[in-house]
């Protein structure tokens, strides 16, 4: 795989399957208990600024406003398509998210922009380059006391996880994530205090929660 991949990988890898991730993640991952956990476990307070990094349709940007209505809230994603897929679902809420499209790794944010960058199933989307350079960026759009929380794929938590992780390891950029790395990877971007705060056991292996401070 090329070290720094310029494109994105969309959704469900395909563009064409993209209509139906929605659907899909429903179906095969505790989507409701996990992306509720993530948000709970942020503790926004009043005025804050969140990012939802790598949004795709935004049902986590939805629960993030729905959850804390007195904070700024922005989706970004590489894929202009999905985003027009999440404004329409935005817009039937009537809540005020603002929408961007761009690289996890080359964000269009200034730095110390945010209180809080929540993403949800992304980086194992990214090359390990690209996991690398998306942190630091995630790192300098915080603003000090700033954090991040990452729900993504993560160390097996038992045997079946493991097995299962012997397939899954191989398909998108998950390998890191399978092996473990996303902790050591965010305290290399320069977060302390970081830390997996739930993990569950899924049809693609353990999902795991992290949290990291600026
Ligand atoms: C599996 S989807 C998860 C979507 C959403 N966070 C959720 O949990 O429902 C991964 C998303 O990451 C986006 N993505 C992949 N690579 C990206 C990059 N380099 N920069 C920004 N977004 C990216 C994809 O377009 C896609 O919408």
């Amino acid at each position: 795989m090329s070290k720094g991949r310029k494109n994105y990988i969309p959704a469900l890898r395909f563009d064409c399957l993209s209509p139906l991730f929605d659907p899909f993640l429903q179906l095969t991952m505790p989507e409701n208990t996990f992306k509720r956990r993530l948000v709970e476990q942020a503790n926004v307070k009043r005025n804050n600024y969140v990012l939802d990094l790598g949004c795709g349709t935004g049902t986590l940007t939805i629960l993030i406003k729905k959850t804390y209505p007195e904070a700024k809230v922005f989706g970004l994603d590489a894929d202009e398509k999905i985003l027009k897929n999440a404004e329409t679902k935005i817009k039937k809420t009537g809540l005020n998210i603002t929408l961007d499209k761009g690289m996890a790794f080359e964000l269009p944010y200034l730095d110390n922009s945010f209180d809080f960058v929540l993403s949800s199933l992304v980086f194992h989307h990214l090359t390990h380059d690209n996991k690398v350079l998306a942190l630091k960026e995630v790192y300098r759009v915080l603003r000090p006391g700033g954090e991040l929380h990452i729900a993504d794929f993560g160390k097996p938590s038992n045997t079946l996880m493991y097995l299962i992780s012997l397939i899954m390891r191989n398909f998108e950029e998950a390998k890191d994530n399978y092996q473990g790395l996303l902790p050591c990877m965010t305290k290399g971007a320069g977060f302390n205090q970081v830390q997996i705060t739930a993990q569950y056991s899924t049809l693609f292996g353990t999902l795991s929660l992290y949290k990291g401070c600026k």
